[in-house]
């Protein structure tokens, strides 16, 4: 059936992406149930769009050099096969890897303490007040050396492959000093030369204020010392800012996001999670790439974020561990024509989970989201989110061969199972990187 291939250990340190031994450049995935291209118009999907999976029952894919070659019936790809390493999906879901346009990916020690006092009924904010929240991990992340966050992210990188995602975005945030965020931001760097998982990596120097600043002090030190570094050693691609209440105010932030934008970088930015403060109206003016969490967006930000093409990534993951009731207006902001994304949130604090497979029974369950929306949201249009549509997020000729196979027969169960891990393999650029029978 599956024949096993030598797979690369992301859990094992010596593991090295570039001494990474190549053993076939031709690959022919045989006998899926459901091949779920995604395939369509070469920009993110909105309305309609957004359910036409285009599906190939008992469908195949040809790869050659890490790419994807040809889809078809598997009894077509099966005549082509030539001396292409056969993948027997046996009758299961193929689906391109997901993508993961939001998290925080580096980061030391955990918010336990945050967890049990949520439990206890606390607020994030009230916890933040008492010294847990976003603090408390800076204060930790700060005291770890470069080679603790390198073997601590190459953890959370396993986590993200097990559960079928290829590709993260990743925020630096937990430093807020000059040289610890750019700390965090070399680590992605090392991370993405060692790890088979892509990485797509966020300066977010304005995630919280420093205790030592004051804001405007600390904004200073974003703009005139932090930004001009990022870019000086291409530490990043995008810029993010945290702008709330207690946080980054409308004109911090757009002081930032234009400093930013001036320097070369897309924007994104966590805006309107625990307040209505403008904060899509903010990113819509700024012309961002997306608006996340929006939580509490009305109808007014909503139509900003149409108008300048903005789409928003909604973390439903945050919800849930906040437990909040209030999600995103994911429904009507499909409606209004957004290209919505989905996304885990992943951090310590408000959403510890990798799981894509979570996110996408929450859009389901608490945002009405049909599972083919959540899927084209996690995937296609995410890779958008991300300035990668060309390259990935569907399986379509041309694009990298990244791509899950999933232990069900039809999509709709990987949002209707959930709290089981519904992985079987995984694939980066052709090459096999996860598989449950070595769990590695
Ligand atoms: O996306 N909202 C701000 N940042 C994160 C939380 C980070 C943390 O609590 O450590 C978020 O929810
Ligand atoms: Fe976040």
């Amino acid at each position: 059936m599956f024949r096993r291939l030598p797979n690369p250990s992301v859990l094992g340190f010596r593991f090295n992406a570039s001494t990474f031994h190549r053993t076939m450049t031709s690959r022919a995935v045989l006998h899926a149930s459901q091949l779920v291209t995604l395939s369509g118009p070469k920009r993110p999907r909105v309305g309609k769009e957004l359910s036409a999976l285009r599906i190939i029952r008992h469908g195949g894919m040809l790869i050659r050099d890490g790419k994807i070659d040809r889809v078809g019936p598997s009894d077509e790809i099966e005549k082509n096969v030539g001396d292409a390493e056969v993948v027997d999906a046996g009758r299961r879901v193929v689906m391109p890897g997901f993508v993961d346009a939001h998290t925080h990916l580096v980061f030391s020690g955990n918010r336990l303490d945050d967890f049990e006092r949520r439990a206890r009924g606390e607020t994030y904010e009230q916890i933040a007040k008492a010294g847990g929240g976003i603090w408390s991990t800076v204060e930790k992340t700060r005291a770890a050396s470069e080679l603790d966050l390198l073997v601590r992210a190459k953890q959370h990188a396993t986590w993200f492959l097990r559960c079928g995602t290829t590709t993260v975005e990743a925020k630096s945030g937990y430093g807020l000093t000059v040289e610890d965020e750019l700390k965090l931001l070399r680590v992605m760097r090392q991370l993405k030369e060692e790890v088979r998982l892509e990485i797509v990596p966020t300066f977010l120097g304005a995630h919280a204020v420093p205790r030592e600043l004051s804001p405007d002090e600390y904004l200073e030190v974003v703009i005139t010392e932090m930004l001009p570094r990022v870019t000086a050693e291409k530490l990043a691609e995008f810029c993010d800012v945290f702008c709330e209440r207690g946080y980054f105010n409308i004109d911090q932030s757009r002081k930032i996001l234009s400093a930013a934008k001036k320097v070369g970088l897309s924007l994104r930015g966590h805006v309107d999670q625990l307040t209505n403060f403008g904060g899509a109206k903010l990113m819509a003016e700024m012309g961002a790439t997306t608006a996340d969490h929006l939580e509490q967006t009305d109808e007014q930000g909503i139509v900003a974020l149409k108008k300048a093409n903005v789409q928003p990534v909604l973390l439903p993951g945050s919800v849930y561990a906040l437990g909040s009731s209030r999600y995103p207006r994911a429904r009507e902001m499909i409606e209004a024509g957004l290209a919505v994304v989905l996304a885990t949130d992943f951090n310590p604090g408000s959403s510890p989970t990798p799981s894509m497979p979570m996110v996408l029974s929450l859009a389901c369950a608490q945002m009405k989201m049909s599972p083919a929306k959540a899927i084209t949201a996690s995937t296609v249009n995410a890779a958008y989110s991300l300035n990668r549509g060309d390259k990935i997020g569907s399986l379509e000729p041309g694009k990298l061969a990244n791509f899950a196979i999933f232990d069900c027969e039809d999509y709709r169960e990987l949002a209707y199972w959930f709290g089981i891990p519904q992985t079987h393999s995984v694939y980066v650029r052709g090459d096999c990187v996860w598989n449950i029978s070595t769990g590695r």
